[in-house]
């Protein structure tokens, strides 16, 4: 999928991988609308990228909310004239607690929804609602190609430690839709790819002990450090170009697996 001259849907944009993706989509000339809820790293994004960013307020848990993001997108299409070119929903939290904690208290549903209704829900709902819209546009280059959807999973969807069951459900669901949605959407010219990183910094991993770092390091083969988040929007540049990637989860993780013992929250 050519990047220039399309707009991209990126939700959690304001911040970590997101904001990466979105980075690299404008530096590329696309256009990138940003559905987040953090407003104010959201409203600085699109000051340093000027015209070619919007930030839209979203809650990807709100189907409403998601609803009135998507208008505004479309509405900003209409206005830049840069057709859909795909959705990377990146939005994403985690929130530990053990199934069973020490105090023989279960985890509480509340923990659980919360985390199943942003990271698997608000996935699948920002994609639900995004796709007529990607779906009508006119067909690109010899392959007829609409668009792309790039989902973020994670390697808690194959090895989740300690702490993470609601996070690996999520995230190991996110991985499960991948074929049956590049399946449903092939006859559009849609395709579909997620990524499944390891530890990024990012928001999400700045508040881990040094002792979780020091520890997970251990786990890490080559190279024994964090990804960078631009090192995941590269990945996310070639799914968007690379027409052949389709139905496919890629991990990106140096050959990091996850050991058991370690709390971690991503
Ligand atoms: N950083 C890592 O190590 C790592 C590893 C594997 C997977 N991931 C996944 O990558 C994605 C991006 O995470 P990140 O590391 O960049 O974290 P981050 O905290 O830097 O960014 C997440 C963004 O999502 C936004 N967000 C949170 N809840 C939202 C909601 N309900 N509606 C809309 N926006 C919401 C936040 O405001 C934030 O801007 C997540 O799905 C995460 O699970 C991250």
């Amino acid at each position: 999928m050519q990047i220039k001259g399309r707009t991209f849907v990126v939700s959690g944009g304001a911040s970590g991988l997101g904001r990466a993706c979105v980075l690299d989509i404008c530096k590329a000339g696309g256009n990138a609308a940003i559905l987040d809820m953090n407003e104010e790293l959201g409203n600085a994004l699109v000051k340093e990228l000027g015209a070619s960013a919007t930030f839209v307020v979203c809650d990807v848990a709100d189907t409403d909310s998601v609803a009135a993001a998507v208008k505004a997108t479309v509405d900003w299409v209409k206005k830049t004239g840069k057709p859909f070119g795909g959705i990377i929903p990146a939005a994403g939290v985690g929130r530990p607690g053990l199934i069973l904690d020490r105090q023989n208290q279960p985890v509480s549903l509340e923990a659980v929804d919360f985390v199943l209704n942003i990271n698997l829900r608000g996935t699948l709902d920002l994609v639900r609602q995004v796709l007529p819209h990607l779906a009508t546009t006119t067909p690109y280059g010899p392959d007829g190609e609409r668009g792309v959807i790039i989902m973020v999973a994670s390697s808690a969807a194959f090895e989740g430690q300690m702490g993470q069951v609601a996070y690996a459900a999520s995230k190991g669901a996110v991985a499960s839709m991948t074929l049956p949605m590049a399946r449903d959407l092939s006859r559009f010219g849609i395709r579909v790819v997620t990524v499944a990183p390891s530890m990024f910094d990012s928001a999400m991993t700045a508040g881990m002990s040094d002792k979780v770092k020091t520890g997970l390091k251990k786990a890490m083969e080559f190279p024994a450090r964090a990804g960078k988040p631009e090192e995941f929007s590269s990945l996310v540049i070639q799914a968007i170009e690379n027409v052949m990637l389709n139905g496919v989860v890629i991990r990106l993780d140096g050959a990091t697996r996850m050991p058991s013992k370690l709390q971690v929250i991503h």
